[in-house]
């Protein structure tokens, strides 16, 4: 088709402002989807992001449009992930369009997320326009949010569209400002090969499937490719779009989004970022902005059952194929036995992995809590990468030790600001800026150790503002830091899995509080259990749990058989997450009882 008559465009919007329902509704009015899938969130494909309410991969769907001037259209809606853990690929997603649709809940105003992936928009020379969604609730406020927007972002809201994705008000509206507001594609259909890579996943029929913007020339079934970053060579063996179902095309040209499948094995060969050319006759360079991801916060799994090994790394390898950014490796751990120590982008990258484990690959885990990445210089000389406690070198070997910062804007009411300054200088951050945006509403950037924010930052901050503050975060720089070791011992002995690292000046009071809050979870045993915390060999708290045989059915009284199995049950199910750690079991929450401590 003609360039003139394709728009590439994307979502960008707060997490939960409706984004994915929009997305749906766009596919609808377009005669995308059958009447079945009308039911589902076509674009959220994995059961746990529809459970979650989350959209974790990017993708491009291709919708035709006949527009009001009687032209017919291609609208690719390229979808973007909404959380901070995945910031890269929003950003490649969005450099694969001219336009944005900024996507804000009426009732809810601007947020965080939302100010983070607008900006990356304005820098990547996007036209973006305001859609003010969710009008059909009750307490939507339109024309504050429209003046919000406007003092905010600084974008023009006089023809913002007013929307319900819910109830299908304003679609064609969007759809005709795609068309008129969002600038046609350029490149050169005749040029060298540059295809921009913005997501890949792996197919176990087709093997990688890259979704790919041509930039300049042309790509078809038969070429042989090079991927510029890797290296790699490949012959393609299909091109098409999803429209929303895999559609093959005869070529991808200039201005044109869709797939390309060239029996390349794993996601790791196709990444994001990377730009694809022709093996013979190359583009002369790589399209800009190609990173490496790299995994920036780490934790060890371990099956329950030690024979569970061999499928947890089965399970691992797995993921792995479809996820470039997760990385794991072996760990042996004297308490918890033989694991991995897995590297995330961010702690909601973790969670997603831990539970697509246990989900769907059904492996039992007991999880240690979650560390950064340190660098640690050694006396003599050498730079380590310390992804855990146990990697730290003793410290009269330790030369330097620094640790990574981010760069966090908070988005608050103004009655909260006190407690989130309070909070900010309790995590040890550095005030940047504080900006009212509006009378009501001011905007905290901090620097802060990421060390301190994958605790429990995120928690503290919702609860401190009832719910009301939203985070975003990048990536700043490493910074020297007073760190240490902190071990926990039970009834004497190291728990390697326990072992923390913390700042020196913290170290006393995270000792103190971890030890009472293991205390809670450790359930008592025929034994005494003696819980310790120490630096070096300096114990600087205790706590016991004390000898008892629990009787969990001994408040039944006779007769309630009923009752007393449910108890038996519940007590059952609640041992299923324990591990034997020398005479002691501990359950999966003692091993994150420091995400407890404040
Ligand atoms: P993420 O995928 O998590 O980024 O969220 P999202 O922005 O895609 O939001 P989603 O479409 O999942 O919508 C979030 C919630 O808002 C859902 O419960 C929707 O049903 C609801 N919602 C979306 N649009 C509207 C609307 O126009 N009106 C009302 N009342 N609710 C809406």
């Amino acid at each position: 088709m003609n360039q003139k008559n394709i728009r590439n465009f994307s979502i960008i919007a707060h997490i939960d402002h409706g984004k994915s329902t929009l997305a749906d509704r766009l596919l609808e009015a377009t005669g995308a989807l059958s009447d079945r899938e009308k039911s589902d969130q076509y674009l959220d494909k994995m059961e746990l992001e529809r459970e979650r309410g989350i959209t974790i991969k990017s993708q491009a769907v291709r919708l035709n449009y006949k527009a009001k001037d009687g032209l017919d259209y291609i609208l690719n809606l390229i979808d973007t992930p909404g959380h901070v853990d995945f910031t890269y690929e929003v950003s490649r997603s969005l450099s694969a369009c001219e336009g944005a649709l900024l996507v804000v809940d009426a009732a809810q105003g601007v947020e965080a997320q939302t100010l983070a992936n607008v900006y990356m928009a304005i820098d990547q020379d996007l036209e973006v326009f305001p859609v003010l969604n969710k009008i059909d609730l009750p307490s939507a406020e339109p024309e504050r949010v429209r003046e919000e927007v406007e003092e905010i972002i600084g974008i023009d809201t006089s023809d913002a569209v007013l929307a319900s994705a819910k109830e299908g008000i304003g679609i064609s509206d969007i759809l005709e400002a795609v068309v008129n507001r969002v600038p046609a594609p350029g490149g050169d259909v005749d040029a060298p090969l540059q295809a921009m890579i913005f997501d890949s996943w792996y197919d176990s029929y087709q093997g990688v499937i890259i979704l790919t913007r041509v930039v300049e020339g042309s790509v078809k079934k038969g070429d042989k490719i090079k991927l510029m970053a890797t290296g790699g060579t490949y012959e393609v063996q299909k091109v098409g779009a999803f429209s929303p179902h895999p559609t093959e095309l005869p070529k991808l040209a200039a201005g044109e989004v869709g797939f390309v499948i060239a029996g390349i094995k794993v996601v790791e060969d196709a990444k994001v970022g990377d730009t694809i050319t022709h093996q013979h006759a190359p583009a002369e360079k790589p399209l800009p902005g190609f990173q490496e991801v790299k995994p920036m916060v780490f934790s060890g799994l371990y099956p329950i059952d030690s024979g569970e090994y061999d499928a947890l790394r089965d399970a691992l390898e797995k993921l792995r194929l479809n996820d470039a950014a997760f990385s794991f490796e072996p760990e042996n751990s004297l308490a918890l036995g033989f694991g991995f120590r897995c590297g995330f982008l961010g702690l909601l990258h973790m969670e997603i992995i831990q539970e697509r484990l246990e989900r769907e690959f059904n492996v039992e885990l007991i999880t240690t809590a979650p560390t950064v990445v340190y660098k640690v210089t050694t006396t003599k000389g050498e730079l380590l990468q310390v992804e855990s406690a146990n990697m730290l070198p003793e410290v009269q070997f330790i030369e330097k030790i620094e640790e990574p910062f981010v760069l966090a804007s908070i988005h608050v009411p103004n009655e909260f600001v006190g407690a989130v300054l309070n909070l900010c200088i309790e995590k040890r951050g550095v005030q940047r800026e504080l900006k009212y945006l509006t009378a009501n509403r001011v905007m905290v950037v901090y620097e802060l150790p990421l060390n301190e924010i994958v605790l429990d930052f995120f928690d503290r901050l919702k609860s401190i503002t009832r719910g009301y503050a939203s985070l975003d975060y990048e990536h700043l720089d490493f910074r020297p830091s007073k760190l240490v070791r902190l071990n926990v011992l039970i009834n004497g002995d190291v728990v390697d899995a326990l072992s923390l690292i913390v700042h020196m000046d913290k170290a006393q009071f995270r000792g103190r509080e971890l030890v009472s809050k293991m205390k809670e979870f450790i359930p008592r045993q025929q034994y005494e259990v003696a819980i310790q915390a120490a630096i070096g060999n300096k114990v600087i708290a205790r706590s016991t749990v004390k000898a008892l045989r629990k009787d969990v059915t001994a408040k039944c009284y006779g007769g309630d058989i009923t009752r007393k199995r449910k108890l038996l049950e519940k007590q059952k199910a609640g041992k299923k997450r324990m591990k034997q750690v020398g005479s002691v079991e501990l359950p999966q929450d003692a091993f994150l009882a420091i995400l407890k401590v404040k």
